[in-house]
């Protein structure tokens, strides 16, 4: 059916002609009858679909499921001008446009939500085919973020004359690239960056690229070839030029101080070595509009001639190590638009000058050492958008920035970071105005007074981060008026009060919601039910109590919840059990549940301290890696909870001050991850188990005040890291074995009061150079302390009152007497 639509466009084709400049969509046609010109159907032509399915076949798509068979139109009997990533020229049925780039991993990942594996399978491996020149009058290929596997960029590239548009950037290219490629002269965009692989060798080749606007070789292995800068700057239409990564140090001699690039507009040298300091020819490119200079390894003070570079509109020196303060030819550079200077240690004071870039739309001063105020001449750039302060020492206040920036007649502000710093004061009520603000971060700084009420007024918030701040006063209702907020964060300041319903009455879209650390008080309806679905809670130190807040159940995205020291006094509602087994994270301690715990999450990190937790001890699911059952009334016996499963992840284990019994099981097998064990003051008898050497890990573990008996078992020697080992008030018996001294030579604390040890302290503990206390009263222990133990450095070296040795010193018949005694350093 398609042959007749076929010859009608390739007869049209003989009349026509293209023109093109920066844009090779264009077809114009001259004198053509209209019914050529009116949309129709296109159909590929025969020799063209050929081409590409021997294209396809080269290429190993890389598929597990159907979704991913990026290739799976490009089948025999369809109209490839229809396939994915084919375009054909509209008027001429021929095709025009290769695009089977493979998206970068942010952008797959945020389209499909799959992991790194797939993601790599999405793209195409293999190789090349030749086939390709067969397509006369492709234009446009992109093959981007691919991978080729180490294959070399086929020369015959180099005769397809027609190509406009070449883009093999990550693609994973191989070897010395062709010189052939300098055939193409109606090349304009030619991308060859981000090839660890490839190797420049002589760049005489490019000079062929009369047409050439846009150069990327970033990252291509360029030893030493010191003429080919020279190449590019004879380039008559070069633009943009991007040799990040290059060590052009070796290309251009450092001495230089002039290069004539006459049509250059944009240089990329981001982690190029141009040697320590920025090399004087930078500043003769005056023409440039945007210079990136970033992670270039700079390490001297920055030099003057900047303010030469008067056409500059986005200009990025971030990474680099500066030292200086901040040039003020800078501040001169009146049509910037971007400006980074973060990351690389400027030091001293904002100029008020920063007021003469009116242009300016995105400023990132971060992770600095800038101090001083800031200016409030800032506040006058109106095209502002982005503003990051974060991470410097700046002090002082900024009400006057953000009066200034209400004054503006359009709101464009949409980022404010200040994070980290030393500011301080109110924060006006104008702060309203910014009607564009969707991101607010003054965490970490000295802010006080109020939380102004005109908050509710920032339409466009989505994150605010008030916290660790002194802001005091009550909480403004009007936050509730917030509908795009997805993030609050205001915690640790001195925020108190009643907090209701009404704070949160349209927060849709909240996600997070971090708030501790404050004496607020939540006194929601009683059939409350929020409006948002958080997935981060922390609400510690607020009063929630007496009763479980009832609509926690409701939120069933939770995946981090922090409720420590809420006074909540009450059972658990059944209702909550199902979001509770779903949590990552959960502190519920210091408050007073009770009741028992049917089990716990599968997930990370629990605590429930300081609770009244009663009944036999919860089932340990797999992944725990922290938990704390510490000061409950847990009772019964421990060995289902360590015994009978397979290995577990688990690092941190507190299940002190209970009421647990029986013995303490032996299969420590299974837990040789745990780092803390703590079981003291419990009711648990029998021996250590031997299998207590399989935790190779173990630092503290604190077993004192139980009913222990029996020898320590040899095997504790292996756990080796072990630096507080607390057996006290048990009824352990035997000797103190030597090998203490020999095998835990990390013992910082070793507690033994109050057992039935026997026989002499062994001299082998005069090695345990790192031992500050020693407790070994109320023993059954004889014979002379060894002499060493005046010796111990460790001991002698501190003077905190806390670290004490405590033994029993013999009598002068050399008889132990019953008492302690306690000796200080
Ligand atoms: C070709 O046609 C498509 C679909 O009608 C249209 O989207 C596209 O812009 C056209 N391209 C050109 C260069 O006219
Ligand atoms: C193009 O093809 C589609 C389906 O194949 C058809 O519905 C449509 O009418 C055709 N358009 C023209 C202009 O022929
Ligand atoms: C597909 O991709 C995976 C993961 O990168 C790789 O291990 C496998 O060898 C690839 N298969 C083919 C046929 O290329
Ligand atoms: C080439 O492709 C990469 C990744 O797809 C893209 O980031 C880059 O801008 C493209 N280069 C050109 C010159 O268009
Ligand atoms: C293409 O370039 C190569 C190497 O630069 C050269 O030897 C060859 O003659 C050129 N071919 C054509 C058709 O220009
Ligand atoms: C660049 O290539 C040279 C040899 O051509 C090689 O010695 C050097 O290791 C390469 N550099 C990098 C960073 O791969
Ligand atoms: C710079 O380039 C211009 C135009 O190509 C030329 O006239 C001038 O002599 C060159 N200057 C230097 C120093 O190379
Ligand atoms: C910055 O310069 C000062 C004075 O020259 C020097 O004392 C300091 O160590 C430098 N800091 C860094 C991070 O290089
Ligand atoms: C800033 O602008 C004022 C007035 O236009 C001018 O006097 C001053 O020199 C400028 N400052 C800098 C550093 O360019
Ligand atoms: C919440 O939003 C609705 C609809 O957008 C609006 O009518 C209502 O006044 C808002 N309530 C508050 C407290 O902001
Ligand atoms: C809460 O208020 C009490 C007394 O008013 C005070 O002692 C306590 O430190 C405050 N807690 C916080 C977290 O501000
Ligand atoms: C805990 O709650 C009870 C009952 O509401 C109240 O009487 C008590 O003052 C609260 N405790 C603290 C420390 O606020």
């Amino acid at each position: 059916m398609g042959s007749s639509v076929i010859t009608t466009a390739a007869i049209a084709f003989f009349f026509c002609f293209l023109i093109n400049i920066a844009n090779f969509h264009v077809c114009f046609c001259n004198g053509i009858s209209s019914s050529s010109n009116n949309n129709h159907n296109i159909t590929c032509f025969e020799n063209e679909r050929e081409a590409l399915l021997k294209f396809k076949q080269d290429l190993k798509a890389n598929f597990t499921g159907h979704n991913l068979n990026r290739l799976s139109s490009w089948d025999i009997g369809e109209d490839c001008c229809q396939w994915a990533g084919v375009v054909c020229d509209n008027f001429t049925g021929h095709v025009r446009e290769i695009r089977l780039q493979s998206p970068s991993y942010r952008e797959y990942s945020a389209q499909t939500d799959a992991g790194y594996e797939s993601y790599l399978r999405y793209k195409l491996r293999g190789k090349v085919n030749p086939s390709l020149l067969d397509l006369k009058h492709l234009q446009y290929l992109d093959l981007s973020n691919n991978d080729f596997e180490g294959t070399h960029i086929p020369s015959f590239l180099g005769s397809m004359t027609t190509l406009r548009y070449l883009n093999l950037s990550r693609t994973g290219f191989f070897g010395t690239i062709p010189p052939q490629l300098g055939n193409v002269t109606a090349m304009r965009y030619l991308d060859l960056g981000y090839n660890g692989g490839l190797l420049g060798g002589n760049l005489q080749w490019l000079s062929g690229l009369v047409s050439l606007q846009h150069l990327d070789m970033s990252f291509v292995n360029v030893s030493k070839a010191s003429d080919c800068l020279q190449v590019m700057r004879n380039l008559p239409s070069l633009v943009e030029l991007h040799l990040s990564g290059w060590e052009l140090e070796y290309v251009v001699s450092p001495s230089t101080n002039k290069i004539n690039f006459t049509s250059l507009d944009i240089l990329d040298v981001s982690y190029a070595y141009l040697g320590s300091c920025i090399p004087g020819w930078i500043f003769s490119l005056n023409h440039l509009v945007s210079l990136d200079m970033s992670s270039c390894f700079f390490n001297c003070p920055f030099p003057s001639g900047i303010e030469n570079m008067a056409a500059l509109r986005a200009l990025d020196l971030s990474w680099n190590a500066f030292n200086s303060t901040i040039p003020n030819g800078l501040y001169s550079l009146s049509h910037l638009e971007s400006l980074n200077l973060g990351l690389s240690i400027w030091q001293g004071v904002i100029s008020s000058a920063i007021g003469n870039l009116t242009s300016l739309v995105s400023l990132d001063l971060s992770n600095n050492q800038l101090q001083g105020s800031i200016p409030a001449s800032l506040g006058k750039l109106c095209m502002l958008k982005t503003i990051d302060l974060s991470y410097n020492n700046f002090y002082g206040e900024v009400a006057d920035v953000f009066k200034g920036f209400s004054r503006c007649k359009s709101h464009s502000l949409e980022t404010f970071i200040t994070r980290w710093n030393n500011l301080i004061g109110h924060l006006p009520y104008e702060l309203g105005q910014l009607k564009s603000l969707a991101y607010f971060d003054l965490r970490r700084n000295s802010f006080s007074g109020p939380i102004p009420e005109s908050i509710g007024r920032l339409s466009s918030l989505k994150m605010l981060y008030l916290s660790d701040n002194k802001f005091k006063g009550t909480l403004p209702e009007s936050l509730g008026q917030l509908g795009k907020l997805e993030v609050l964060h205001i915690y640790d300041n001195s925020l108190k009060g009643v907090v209701s319903d009404a704070h949160f009455a349209n927060l849709t879209r909240l996600r997070r919601l971090n708030a501790g650390g404050n004496n607020l008080t939540l006194k929601a309806s009683e059939n409350w039910v929020p409006p948002f679905q958080v997935e981060d809670l922390y609400l510690d130190s607020w009063q929630l109590g007496p009763q479980f807040p009832l609509w926690l159940p409701s939120q069933r995205k939770l995946t981090s919840l922090s409720i420590a020291n809420t006074n909540i006094s009450d059972s658990i509602p059944t209702l909550f059990w199902p979001v509770f087994s779903k949590l990552q994270y959960a502190n519920l301690s210091r408050n007073q549940i009770h009741g028992e715990v049917p089990s716990l999450p599968s997930n990370s990190w629990v605590d429930l301290s300081s609770n009244c937790f009663n009944g036999s001890l919860p089932l340990i699911s797999s992944n725990l890696s922290w938990l704390d059952l510490s000061n409950n009334s847990f009772s019964g016996s421990i060995y289902h909870v360590l015994c009978g499963k397979g290995e577990e992840p688990l690092l941190f284990l507190n299940l002190g001050n209970n009421l647990l019994s029986g013995k303490i099981p032996d299969c420590c097998q299974h837990w040789q991850e745990l780092y803390v064990v703590r079981l003291e003051n419990n009711n648990l008898v029998g021996s250590i188990p031997n299998s207590i050497g399989q935790l190779l890990n173990l630092q503290p573990l604190h077993l004192r005040r139980n009913h222990l008996s029996w020898e320590l078992p040899p095997a504790l020697q292996s756990c080796s890291s072990l630096f507080i080992m607390d057996l006290g008030e048990n009824k352990f018996t035997g000797s103190i074995p030597p090998w203490m001294g020999s095998a835990l030579l990390g013992l910082m604390v070793l507690n033994l009061h109050s057992n039935n040890f026997s026989d002499h302290l062994p001299h082998e503990l005069c090695r345990l150079s790192a031992l500050q206390i020693l407790d070994v009263a109320r023993n059954n222990l004889s014979g002379h302390v060894p002499r060493c133990f005046a010796n111990f450095s460790a001991m002698a070296k501190i003077n905190d009152s806390r670290q004490v040795i405590s033994f029993p010193f013999p009598n002068e018949d050399g008889v132990f007497p019953d008492n302690t005694f306690v000796v200080t350093k």
